[in-house]
């Protein structure tokens, strides 16, 4: 086997490798000089280039040159097209366009590297595409190029192409990919502002509980962080909470804003709006499944003493055990028109009470968790501190929510809760 033979098939196999590599985006500039380098090499050649033609915006992108000026070797645009139509834009050509596209480039770049000494334009055709060319001149040998150098170029031009085409797929799969995330931002976007209009409506219905929903989302996606749910999953309890008394919409307001205590008769009206707001949510596509289970689900209670099915612990919905509390939690610490709220020394004890009979155990144990954290400023932003006001929560009441945790955490009904 001859040198020349034996540089050539070694060209070969490292063209092959190299286009591979040049698929990847990271460096493909760099790839794309190598393999130039190797061209020229196995082909005793003093100048090339390497351009990629980009044809939605019909112009020429070096990506490397060697032995040309730099300042020829620079990206431009080709002469606009005088009858041919511009194709058929999606990129994917025939033959003919292909050898269309290829006649221009070929006669652009002959015009504008006149007397720079390129000797041979080599078309990088894949698929019927023209994806790019490269640009040869000066054998080393003083020689004039033969058919078969020409052949050669071609041959090895090959292995540069599907490199260049695979790099350019790989491009258009990455800005796919951004485009879909920018479109899924926006959807997810529209739906979370029409979920925060949604609760607007229905505090706005209540006059009594202004944001009432809002808080409700805000301390059950704290609850939730605290008890190590994902991220998503948190997103999910807050919508939960904004939406949970969504029902609400279909309850005569008379008995919403009820200034006394309601009669067993309203509340058997009142009591239907869990299902009712399961039945509104139901239908909506959302993001997160189990949004309609917490609306439905937020008055039922570990016991069974809760409504409207009297599901047991262990039946209720981890979402809606959130839910629960957050709800509770806020009406207890908002004045109502019949009564005061309660001071946080009387909260504490009601959950010491109530915990695993009206609220879940882990629930209970994940929102003191929270507060204390907050009381000691050990979280920032103090959010709940912000949504109870300054000073609520007093110095002097934390041993009590301290021993609370104390007490829960050392109790038969810490079960691990999770979504
Ligand atoms: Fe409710």
């Amino acid at each position: 086997m001859s040198d020349s033979t034996r540089m050539v098939l070694h060209a070969f196999a490292a063209l092959a490798d190299l286009g591979e590599e040049i698929a990847e985006t990271s460096d493909f500039e760099e790839m794309v000089r190598s393999a130039l380098h190797v061209v020229l090499g196995a082909m005793g050649i003093r100048r090339g280039a390497v351009a990629e033609f980009d044809r939605e915006h019909d112009a020429l992108h070096f990506v490397a040159a060697r032995g040309y000026d730099e300042e020829l070797a620079r990206d431009f645009s080709l002469t606009p097209r005088q009858h041919t139509s511009k194709g058929n834009g999606n990129g994917a050509g025939s033959l003919t366009h292909a050898l269309q596209d290829f006649a221009r480039v070929e006669h652009e770049v002959h015009d504008r590297f006149a007397g720079a000494g390129v000797e041979v334009v080599t078309p990088l055709v894949v698929r019927g595409e023209l994806v790019g060319v490269i640009l040869l001149g000066g054998k080393a040998s003083g020689e004039s190029f033969t058919q078969e150098d020409r052949e050669l170029a071609r041959a090895l031009g090959r292995h540069v192409g599907v490199g260049l085409h695979n790099h350019r797929l790989l491009r258009e799969v990455a800005r796919r990919a951004e485009e879909n995330q920018r479109l899924y931002e926006s959807l997810k976007g529209s739906y979370n502002d029409t979920v925060r209009a949604f609760a607007a409506a229905i505090d706005c219905k209540d006059k009594y509980t202004q944001g009432h929903s809002e808080r409700v989302g805000k301390y059950s996606e704290i609850i939730a962080r605290e008890m190590g749910w994902k991220d998503e999953e948190v997103e999910a309890i807050a919508i939960g909470g904004y939406l949970h008394d969504v029902g609400k919409l279909v309850v005569d307001r008379e008995i919403i804003n009820a200034p006394y205590r309601i009669d067993a008769k309203q509340s058997s009206e009142l009591n239907r709006h869990p299902a009712a707001g399961y039945e509104i949510l139901r239908p909506i596509n959302h993001p997160f499944a189990d949004i309609p289970l917490m609306a439905r689900y937020h008055h039922e209670r570990p016991d069974g003493r809760g409504y409207p099915e009297g599901l047991t612990d262990e039946q209720i919905p981890a979402g809606a055990k959130i839910v629960s509390l957050a709800d509770s939690f806020d009406a207890m610490t908002t004045d109502r028109p019949y009564r005061r709220r309660r001071t946080f020394d009387e909260v504490v004890a009601d959950f010491r009470r109530n915990a695993g009979r009206q609220f879940a155990t882990p629930v209970v144990l994940a929102l003191c968790r929270a507060l204390l954290k907050e009381a000691r400023g050990e979280t920032r932003p103090r959010q709940m501190m912000r949504l109870l006001g300054r000073d609520y929560v007093e110095e002097r009441t934390l041993p009590a929510l301290e021993q609370l945790i104390a007490d829960l955490e050392s109790g038969p009904h810490t079960t691990v809760m999770q979504a």
